[in-house]
C-alpha cells in the first residue's frame, strides 16, 4: 500500500519514517517512484528521477563523500601554537554552536598529521575566509607549518593570527568529543574580529564566492 510521508520528496521505504513497512510515496503530483539502476544502488527504496540511494559502506565511500559534498559550506583556516611552531589547517567543518556562552566547533580528522596537535591545543583561532582568500585555503590544505605569510600576528595563547579574514574567533578549548574518524573540538570564544566582504564557499569539491547581495 502506498502512503504519503514527510519530507515531500522522500521515496524511502523506511519503517522509521512511515511507521510501518509500506513504501512511502512522494507527495508530488505526476511523480511515481522508479527504481534506480545505478551500480551500487541497493534498490531498497523507490528512488526516482535519477536519484541514487545506498547504505554507506566500504564499497561506496566515494559516493558518500560526494553526497556530503552537496552541503555547501564556508571555508576556515584554524591555527594554533604547536610544539613545532605555528600550525594551520583548512577546515570546512566549522559551525556555530551557542551564543550564550559563545561556543563554536570544528572537526579535525584522524587522517591528518595535524590531528594530535589540534586536539591537544588549549588555544586556537578560527579564521572565516573571504572570497579573495582561496590561495590561503589551498596553502593550509597543503602545508600546516608554512607561516611565511604577510601580516601574521599573535593572539591569545600565542596563537598565530591571519589578517584580512571575514571573521576570526580566538578560542579556548571547551570540550573534545569523539566523532568517528574525526574529533569534535568545541571552543569557547574569547575574542572576535570581523571585516566586510564576500565569503569563500566550498561546494561539490570546488571553491566559490558568496556575495551578500
Ligand atoms: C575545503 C577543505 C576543507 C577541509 N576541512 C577539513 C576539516 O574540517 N577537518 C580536517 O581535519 N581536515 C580538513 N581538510 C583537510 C586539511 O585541510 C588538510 O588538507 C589535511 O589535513 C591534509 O593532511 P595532513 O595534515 O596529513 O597534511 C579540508 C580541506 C579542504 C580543501
Amino acid at each position: 500500500m502506498w502512503r504519503a510521508c514527510k519530507p515531500l520528496y522522500s521515496g524511502h521505504k523506511n519503517p522509521a519514517k512511515t511507521g510501518n513497512n509500506d513504501t512511502c510515496r512522494p507527495r508530488v503530483a505526476g511523480y511515481l517512484p522508479r527504481r534506480c539502476n545505478r551500480q551500487g544502488c541497493d534498490g531498497m527504496d523507490g528512488s526516482f528521477m535519477g536519484e541514487h540511494s545506498f547504505s554507506p559502506d566500504a564499497e561506496n565511500a566515494r559516493a558518500l563523500r560526494d553526497a556530503l559534498g552537496r552541503f555547501a559550506t564556508g571555508v576556515t583556516v584554524v591555527t594554533t601554537q604547536s610544539d613545532q611552531g605555528p600550525l594551520g589547517i583548512t577546515a570546512n567543518s566549522f559551525a556555530s554552536l551557542s551564543l550564550d556562552p559563545a561556543l563554536v566547533l570544528w572537526a579535525p580528522g584522524k587522517f591528518s598529521r595535524r590531528f594530535e596537535a589540534f586536539t591537544a591545543a588549549e588555544h586556537f583561532a578560527i579564521h572565516v575566509l573571504g572570497a579573495e582568500q582561496m590561495d590561503l585555503a589551498r596553502h593550509f590544505a597543503r602545508d600546516g607549518l608554512d607561516f611565511d605569510l604577510p601580516n601574521i600576528t599573535k593572539g591569545v595563547g600565542d596563537t598565530p593570527l591571519l589578517a584580512g579574514c571575514l571573521a576570526r574567533f580566538e578560542c579556548r578549548r571547551h570540550a573534545l568529543y569523539p566523532g568517528g574518524d574525526h574529533a569534535i573540538v568545541v571552543g569557547e570564544v574569547l575574542r572576535v574580529s570581523t571585516n566586510e566582504g564576500a565569503g569563500l564557499s566550498f561546494f561539490a569539491g570546488s571553491y566559490g564566492a558568496i556575495a551578500t547581495d
